[in-house]
């Protein structure tokens, strides 16, 4: 008898206290591949205040191939007006998602309604504003009934995390390739060239000059000396 009071005081406190987050990650590239639904998850963090020990936090995935998730059994904060706060942040390694984060609300309404927002985040600006500010930025609130939605921007760009270091000077990475390739670095080596080069030059063109401008450095230079 004292046992199903209590189980049943339980279930009446669950249904009050504790509430969903249903989601929908809506992939509009093709088909979900199972590697995809692996590699996708979904954060809940809470923030703000809290009335168990410790902020909740979980993680969920995808339930299905189409792409629903769900979070279950969360702790909301009560009392009339109470509001609750959690951040819900989607990630996958094989796209990028958009809204990455998203700021769920739960007011605890006096008519015993819980009435639950979203808002996404800009693109960037990954934290929420504290209503602590004086002109926090304006949140853009999005659906939440009956899902949130999370879709999709585009596929990760690959990358290539090493690169094949190649040894031949006239590749084009090489010594003799990347300064064929940079005209900065061209016009550098001809200017070098042209400056040892020119004294030559003038020699075998007009030695006379030659003479006179090699007595005129000497000159110079001994009177730096002297100084
Ligand atoms: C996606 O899956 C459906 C049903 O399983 C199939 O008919 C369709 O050809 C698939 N599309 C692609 C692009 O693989
Ligand atoms: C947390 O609770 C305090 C006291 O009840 C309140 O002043 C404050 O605004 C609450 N913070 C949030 C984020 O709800
Ligand atoms: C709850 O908020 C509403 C609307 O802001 C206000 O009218 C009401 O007095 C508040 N109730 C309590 C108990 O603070
Ligand atoms: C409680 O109030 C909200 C907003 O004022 C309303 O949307 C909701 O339907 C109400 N719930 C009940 C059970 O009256
Ligand atoms: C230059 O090096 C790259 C990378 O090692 C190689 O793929 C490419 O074939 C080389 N090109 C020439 C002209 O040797």
């Amino acid at each position: 008898m004292k046992l199903s009071c209590i189980y049943v005081l339980n279930l009446l406190l669950n249904v009050c206290l504790a509430t969903s987050i249903n989601g929908k990650f809506e992939f509009s590239l093709g088909n979900l591949t199972k590697n995809a639904i692996r590699r996708t998850s979904f954060n809940l963090y809470q923030i703000g205040n809290y009335s168990t020990q410790d902020p909740y936090k979980t993680t969920t995935h995808l339930l299905d191939l189409d792409g629903n998730f769900k979070f279950d059994d969360l702790p909301i904060n009560t009392g009339i007006n109470e509001t609750t706060y959690f951040v819900l942040s989607s990630s996958s390694l094989d796209y990028n998602l958009f809204p990455n984060r998203i700021l769920i609300e739960f007011v605890q309404l006096e008519n015993g309604t819980l009435q639950m927002n979203g808002f996404k985040n800009y693109f960037g600006r990954e934290y929420f504003p504290s209503k602590d500010i004086t002109h926090p930025d304006k949140l853009d609130q999005i659906a939440v009934e009956p899902y949130l939605t999370i879709s999709v921007i585009q596929k990760a760009p690959f990358r290539a995390y090493f690169q094949i270091r190649n040894s031949g000077i006239m590749n084009d990475s090489g010594i003799v390739g990347s300064i064929l390739n940079s005209r900065w670095k061209l016009a550098g080596v001809i200017t070098v060239i042209c400056v040892f080069a020119f004294p030559m030059f003038l020699d075998k063109i007009d030695p006379d000059t030659a003479i006179i401008m090699r007595e005129e450095a000497l000159k110079k230079k001994k009177e730096q000396y002297a100084n």
